[in-house]
């Protein structure tokens, strides 16, 4: 194993930062590419073959040229739709961001578990069978929040989120049949936790938010254990979007990314 292979982490934009910062805390030394397709943003208002082929086809280029030692795709709508066709093509171990339903159908004392996703998300089979193997039971209530993925992104370009905006959202689960006795939301889409404290204001202090970062970084930590690593600067590289790309210099700087590439 080359000490200086990066881990590569793709998200349609900033959302991957929170499994990044997981990832951070758990290898320290591991070098880093993090990729966002702000070309690509929102990958939860497309359709499935395309966000199939454009993830397929974004992470084969990088691999290329890159050759990581492993991929994460820190987006829950691109894993849920593509994690089988990404692990076809790639020679690499490729860890995926699927809905945290099982953490949260441990958690839950009143059996009502909220998900918010994003539209894509929402719908897949993939969501399903996670719901059957875990939440047999269970009552899962879905709910798409694209306008929080906009939220998210503005947040870390520094800009105002709107509480009306996150209350719209918290009210969208709460307001369905069962509702009212949820008492844990997953976080099923990689920008949310970026809102967390907006969230759990919105949520209430009843309800838990849970997210699967943790549980991601100390899987890429599992797969990478005993491997060598030179430190190298933390790249972050955008595909488009490089007028918008300075905007976001702070909150990149705060996690130690030195620069901002376009792809
Ligand atoms: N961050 C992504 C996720 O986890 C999706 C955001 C988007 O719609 O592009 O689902």
């Amino acid at each position: 194993m080359d000490p200086a292979a990066p881990i590569l982490i793709l998200d349609s934009g900033v959302g991957g930062l929170t499994i990044f910062d997981a990832v951070r805390s758990a290898l320290p030394d591991a070098p880093v590419i993090y990729a966002a397709d702000f070309a690509g943003l929102p990958y939860g208002d497309k359709t499935e073959a395309e966000v199939a082929a454009r993830v397929c086809g974004l992470l084969g280029r990088m691999a290329e040229r890159w050759q990581p030692r492993l991929v994460c795709i820190a987006c829950n709508t691109a894993s849920t739709i593509a994690l089988g066709m990404v692990r076809d093509v790639l020679e690499v171990p490729v860890v995926g961001t699927v809905p945290a339903i099982k953490p949260a159908a441990a958690l839950t004392r009143s059996g009502v578990i909220g998900l918010l996703g994003t539209a894509a998300t929402v719908r897949q089979p993939y969501v399903d069978r996670l719901e059957a193997e875990f939440a047999n039971g269970k009552t899962l209530l879905r709910a798409a929040a694209p306008e929080l993925v906009l939220a998210a992104e503005a947040k870390l370009r520094g800009e105002a989120v709107s509480p009306d905006v996150i209350a719209k959202a918290a009210a969208r689960l709460r307001d369905q049949h069962g509702g009212g006795r949820m008492d844990t939301v997953v976080l099923a889409c990689t920008h949310f936790p970026l809102l967390r404290g907006e969230l759990a204001e919105a949520m209430g202090p009843d309800v838990l938010l849970v997210d699967g970062a943790d549980g991601i970084a100390r899987r890429i930590a599992g797969l990478l254990r005993g491997q060598p690593f030179t430190p190298a600067p933390l790249r972050f590289v955008a595909t488009g979007a490089g007028d918008t790309l300075p905007r976001y210099t702070r909150a990149l700087a705060q996690r130690g990314f030195s620069a901002a590439d376009v792809f």
